[in-house]
């Protein structure tokens, strides 16, 4: 039987290693000895001794007590600014008017049958259609993103009578098969064997490994690669997209998804969005594809939507794609949650009454404005990209080469000082701040941001 790279001392992969978050890499190691008392450990050990073992996460970093607000608290008191939060956490943790929604829910409805519809889902349902632009008028829910990605898929497979999908090298859409299948980060598809037939790739609008030469002043010439495939394949289903790359914040220029929309209504394919870490707020926009000006025929929401609290997915089509009603597109056991939907209203609520959209931007751009400042001090801090409240952070070295070492560095210097994120494609720091900060936490968090990156940069 083939053990764990854990247990069998084997060397991580290098693209593993590049996540920057890796879960047995020495620099973790040191950072649990000088971090975490004897009793964190032994539940560390204990969590390792019964939970499979697998990349990325277990064995795990630390334990947590408390989700409060803007703060993770672990079992040694620390509390962490949450700048990660596996980007459910527009609204922070246990939002009241969450928690009095998910409570109301629990004590009248807390499980619906899928044959029976309730309020909160079709209010949910309602909702998001009415908050949509162009014609996204049919949804679909699931428990989670991958399985919503998956709904979309066969969704696609059923409105086209075609199989075959173009997606990106690089993203990622969920750790399913059929999600690994469209993925294109090599750490999910390795050593799995045989993916979903027909699920093609294509070079990511990343001016970083441009293969077209852009140089960092996109020409969309990757958008025409996509169209060149879909003329030759002819019988592509659907190409499908993270509209702004989270791992390490690729935002296209307008011109990419203009030119994407018009080969897919050339060619007769579905263009498929996946917003499940970036919508809702995120971006500054409700859905993040509204700052391009085109409309998908699905879209992908998750994450957030259960406001910190549930496991929450949603598909959301055009109203001509309702051509599968003798098809089992998701049949999952927690489709129409009334808890999962109570949670999703109050946090489409809170987005609105308390202007999360604007203030992603303010937030955005204060911790850029900083970054850009902080840039001449220490010149390890290379492009600073963002999306409204998403920024990613590239680490260079002198010569230009990605700092992957200092990036590690810095993040667990900064877990150290009480603020938590992560690390994506090896050297990006990946900020993804609650879009509930007040001003005081936003300016600590850049503070611990600041002299962690001055810190590891002299050393
Ligand atoms: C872009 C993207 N798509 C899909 C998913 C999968 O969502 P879930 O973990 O809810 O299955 C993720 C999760 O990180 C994601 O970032």
């Amino acid at each position: 039987m083939a053990r764990s790279d854990e247990t069998s001392g084997r060397r991580a992969p290098r693209d593993a290693q590049a996540e920057g978050d890796i879960n047995s890499s020495p620099r973790r190691r040191e950072w649990q000895l000088a971090n975490l008392g004897a009793e964190t450990r032994r539940l560390l050990e204990e969590d390792a001794r019964y939970f499979l073992h697998q990349s990325l996460s277990t064995p795990c970093l630390d334990a947590l007590v408390g989700a409060e607000g803007v703060h993770l608290i672990d079992a040694e008191g620390r509390r962490y600014l949450d700048f990660h939060g596996n980007n459910v956490h527009q609204l922070g943790y246990g939002h009241p008017r969450v928690i009095a929604a998910v409570q109301e829910a629990l004590a009248t409805l807390p499980f619906s049958p899928r044959r029976f519809t309730n309020r909160y889902a079709v209010a949910l349902a309602a909702r998001l259609v009415a908050l949509a632009p162009g014609g996204l008028g049919k949804v679909l829910f699931a428990p989670g993103g991958a399985e919503a990605i998956g709904m979309a898929l066969k969704l696609a497979r059923v409105a086209t009578g075609r199989h075959k999908t173009v997606s990106m090298w690089d993203s990622f859409h969920g750790a399913s098969l059929d999600a690994i299948s469209i993925g294109g980060e090599a750490v999910f598809r390795r050593g799995i064997g045989p993916l979903l037939p027909g699920t093609e790739h294509a070079p990511p609008c990343d001016p970083r490994a441009c293969l077209y030469g852009c140089g960092g002043h996109c020409n969309a010439r990757c958008a025409d690669y996509v169209d060149y495939v879909l003329a030759k394949e002819e019988d592509v289903a659907a190409v499908i997209v993270e509209t702004v790359r989270c791992t390490d914040v690729q935002v296209p220029p307008l011109e990419y998804y203009r030119r994407l929309r018009a080969a897919c209504d050339r060619h007769g394919a579905l263009l498929i969005l996946d917003e499940i870490p970036i919508g809702l707020g995120r971006t500054g926009y409700l859905f993040a594809f509204e700052r391009y000006g085109i409309v998908p025929d699905m879209v992908v929401l998750g994450k957030g939507l259960g406001g910190g609290v549930w496991p929450m997915a949603a598909l959301l089509v055009d109203e001509r794609l309702d051509v599968a009603g003798d098809q089992a597109l998701g049949h999952y056991t927690h489709e129409k949650s009334p808890v999962g939907c109570a949670a999703a209203l109050a946090t489409l609520d809170v987005l609105e009454s308390d202007g999360l959209l604007a203030r992603a931007e303010v937030i955005g751009a204060r911790l850029q404005a900083r970054l850009d400042r902080l840039r001449t001090r220490v010149p390890l801090i290379g492009e600073v990209r963002r999306a409204g409240a998403l920024l990613g952070v590239e680490l260079v070295r002198a010569d230009g080469t990605p700092a992957r070492d200092a990036a590690e560095a810095v993040m667990y210097a900064c877990l150290s000082a009480g603020l938590s994120f992560k690390v994506g494609q090896g050297n990006v720091l990946n900020l993804s701040p609650p879009l509930v900060i007040c001003d005081a936490d936003l300016q600590a968090a850049g503070d611990i941001l600041e002299r962690s990156l001055a810190d590891v940069a002299a050393c």
